[in-house]
């Protein structure tokens, strides 16, 4: 990842390609902005005159520097009304100017962090013992400059990159908390960039074998437990379900177990679980050719769900939280199996599969059933389920529904928050029914229809998830990003991870602020 570093001196004195100074929306420069336009000789002032800049939300201008500033550049950007400054808000603009400097072709920038926080942000969001401005700035900017791009070969396809952020106070009282700070903001971008890496990666080289194998890699680097079970286990236990779902393909199934002990002994943890299709052809339900190779993101819940536990250990979060990935392909092959088939979960319940692409219930069933030996607190799944999401909701927010108003409330305040977005869907007792088989004791897919397919899929998740306290996220639209976003780039989100950080570290302090 990027470099960071934390500097102590005076804005003029500072040598950077690239001096980055937010403005909240405004007439003309006030504060230390006019402070900085009068040595300039009016150069910032003179854009606000003619209107070429104005500090709206993610403007930008880019001007040269010259004497008695020693940055080579200045670059403007907007953080819009003063008074409607959020965190959110700060890591947009941060992650816009980061990105427009990287498109400048400069390779060092540093960010201004003012000392009386005289932009005002209200930082909502960030740990309040922290500097949340830097946090925000150091997690919008990292976030921006995400690049996947390893498997290009020619140096000509690989523009100029940023390798140094820097964070500039004229403060000396404020280095300690803005090194925690950015501290915390490289791990949750460390994080991200994990998931979206994963994502990123195609199914050839992401198999349920790979990602077990780098949650052994992050469990040793923190100090976690992680166990892998393999195809005879999971027969042992009677995952017939996740069994059934792995059936057609070559690469064998695995269900990874990660756990970060970072509370009492016998404290109840919350779960995360993640599904973890690797591909998803449909199975013999086949999918159209047609794009389907954006299948290979359909381990996207099983990246978040690993990247979070990597970010709790990294964090220290102190309790106790357990990672479940159930993790397969989902191929037509000549074993694959057929609609109409009948397999038993390990919760005993069996279930008709009139769908065999309606697979990552399938898997997360028998993952929902795992989890209540865990008696957790809460257990919150990530899945890419169902294409109607993307109908219902576009890729504005993740569906939540679950069997808890209070998770549920909870879940959606932390993603608003943290950019990512959450809306309720109703999981009504006709939802659930329309789930029942006629010969067995589920079926996978609702009769047609019923419609409101989101939500049949919950209601399908719903019976295995019992009585735990239970949350079901469907990020099918918000896991990848069809556009740039401000500190989204086009392709994998990495959606969810930091959103599960803040309620992890809200349940650990007792604290939900
Ligand atoms: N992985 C897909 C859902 C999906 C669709 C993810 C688009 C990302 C983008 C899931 O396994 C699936 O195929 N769902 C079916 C369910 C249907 C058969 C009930 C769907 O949405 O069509
Ligand atoms: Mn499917
Ligand atoms: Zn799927």
């Amino acid at each position: 990842m990027i470099k960071t570093t934390i500097k102590n001196e005076r804005l003029l004195a500072h040598k950077t390609e690239c001096l980055i100074l937010f403005c909240p929306e405004e007439k003309k420069p006030s504060g230390k902005l006019a402070e900085l336009d009068a040595k300039l000789k009016g150069l910032i002032g003179s854009s606000f005159k003619n209107k070429r800049f104005g500090g709206k939300l993610n403007q930008t201008l880019l001007l040269n520097a010259a004497k008695p500033i020693r940055a080579d550049h200045l670059l403007l950007v907007g953080l819009g009304k003063a008074k409607e400054i959020t965190g959110e808000k700060l890591r947009q603009a941060a992650g816009t100017a980061a990105r427009h400097a990287e498109k400048s072709s400069l390779s060092t920038l540093s960010f201004y962090v003012p000392a009386d926080n005289s932009v005002n942000p209200i930082c909502d969001g960030l740990a309040k013992s922290d500097d949340n401005f830097s946090q925000a700035v150091t997690e919008g900017s990292l976030l921006s400059l995400y690049h996947f791009d390893g498997y290009k070969q020619a140096e000509k396809d690989k523009p100029c990159r940023i390798k140094q952020i820097t964070l500039l106070t004229a403060e000396k009282s404020k280095v300690s908390s803005m090194r925690s700070a950015v501290k915390r903001g490289r791990h949750l971008a460390e994080a991200v960039y994990t998931s979206r890496d994963l994502i990123s990666h195609p199914s050839n080289t992401v198999t349920p074998s790979y990602l077990a194998d780098k949650a052994r890699e992050i469990a040793k680097s923190f100090g976690m437990t992680c166990k892998v079970l393999a195809p005879r286990d999971m027969g042992r236990l009677g995952m017939g379900a996740l069994l059934g779902v792995a059936k057609g393909s070559q690469e064998p199934p695995t269900f990874i177990i990660l756990e970060h002990r970072g509370g009492a002994k016998n404290d109840p943890p919350v779960v995360i679980v993640g599904k973890g299709i690797t591909f998803d052809t449909g199975g013999i339900s086949l999918k159209p050719s047609a794009n389907m190779d954006e299948m290979k993101m359909d381990m996207s819940g099983g990246s978040v769900a690993l990247a979070t536990l990597f970010a709790a250990a990294a964090l220290k979060i102190p309790m106790n939280v357990v990672g479940l990935i159930p993790a397969s392909e989902n191929m037509p092959g000549g074993t694959a199996i057929k609609p109409g088939d009948i397999l038993k979960s390990m919760s005993g319940k069996t279930i008709e599969v009139l769908n065999t692409d309606a697979e990552g219930r399938l898997i997360l069933a028998d993952a929902l059933t795992y989890a209540a030996r865990y008696k957790p607190k809460a257990v919150i799944d990530l899945a890419t389920l169902t294409g109607a999401v993307i109908i219902a909701l576009g890729h504005q927010a993740a569906a939540v529904l679950g069997n808890n108003d209070e998770l549920t409330n909870r879940l959606q305040q932390c993603g608003e928050v943290t950019g990512e977005r959450l809306w309720p869907l109703p999981l009504w007792p006709e939802h659930e029914k329309a789930v029942k088989s006629d010969i067995a004791d589920l079926k996978n897919i609702a009769s047609p229809g019923v419609g409101a397919g989101t939500i049949t899929g919950a209601a399908f998740l719903k019976a295995f998830a019992g009585e735990q306290p239970w949350c079901h996220l469907d990020i099918a639209g918000t896991s990848w990003s069809g556009e740039d976003k401000p500190y989204t780039p086009k392709g994998a989100s990495g959606f969810g991870v930091r959103l599960l950080i803040r309620f992890l570290e809200q349940e650990a302090t007792g604290n939900p602020s």
